[in-house]
């Protein structure tokens, strides 16, 4: 059995069982074989920007004789996906930032029906600003470490209700009802790379990282008094 790591096993346990799963950025294709292999997921759809992640793809999904369940295509993000072809839609380990982007492009995904299942490798303050934003409620987050790196995982619906939310909201998003000591060792880090952003910010800037860390660091108290 393939075993994806602890990483893309935290992003797979928050796709629907019985549900067509789109893996955007998706390189070797652990995920969707995992998937489909652990019997999740009836099939899936391996998209990259380049050829190279899409030959890893090939062998992977070669090795486990799953031709016939994963289509693999060329895609930069989710311009060659159709809407009609999956409903749970995968991106894992890219910046925040250019998943932003990429989630901007793609209107469709304003759909209550679609589940999104993101796991950015930096910049996770980026992809929840825009979720919350564009309409579209962060379900659950769940934070792991694999090979002693921290991660962060988020699965978010879209409700077009835009709920006013404070300037730490995208820095914290629902990892403070995650419950695991990753989650805290996580807003943590993210406490950590701020207050250095802080220190070197612009004077104009200084009041709004302020608040910030505030909210942040209240978080983070209240979340270490009750572990
Ligand atoms: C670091 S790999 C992550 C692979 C896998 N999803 C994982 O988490 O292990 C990032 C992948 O995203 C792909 N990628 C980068 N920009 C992309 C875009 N605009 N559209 C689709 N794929 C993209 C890269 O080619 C690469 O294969």
């Amino acid at each position: 059995m393939l075993d994806p790591g602890n990483r893309l096993k935290m992003a797979a346990a928050m796709v629907r069982p019985g549900s067509r799963v789109a893996d955007v950025g998706t390189d070797h294709a652990y995920l969707p074989v995992y998937l489909i292999l652990n019997g999740t997921i009836p099939s899936a759809l391996a998209c990259d920007l380049r050829q190279g992640p899409l030959c890893n793809a090939e062998k992977t999904v070669a090795a486990y004789g799953l031709e016939a369940k994963v289509t693999l295509r060329l895609s930069d993000g989710f311009d060659r996906i159709d809407p009609s072809e999956a409903e749970d839609f995968v991106l894992c380990g890219m910046g925040g930032t250019l998943m932003a982007k990429l989630l901007a492009r793609a209107p469709w995904l304003q759909d209550p029906s679609k589940r999104l299942i993101l796991q950015p490798q930096s910049h996770e303050e980026d992809v929840r600003g825009w979720l919350l934003e564009n309409g579209f409620s962060i379900l659950r987050e769940d934070a792991c470490t694999d090979d002693g790196k921290l991660y962060a995982c988020m699965a978010a619906e879209y409700t077009g209700v835009r709920v006013p939310c404070s300037p730490a909201a995208p820095y914290i998003g629902a990892l403070a009802q995650c419950g695991k000591p990753e989650a805290l060792q996580k807003l943590k880090k993210t406490r950590d790379r701020l207050r250095l952003k802080a220190a070197h910010c612009p004077p104009a800037e200084e009041a709004a990282f302020a608040a910030i860390l505030k909210e942040l660091e209240a978080t983070i108290d209240a979340l270490s008094d009750r572990s």
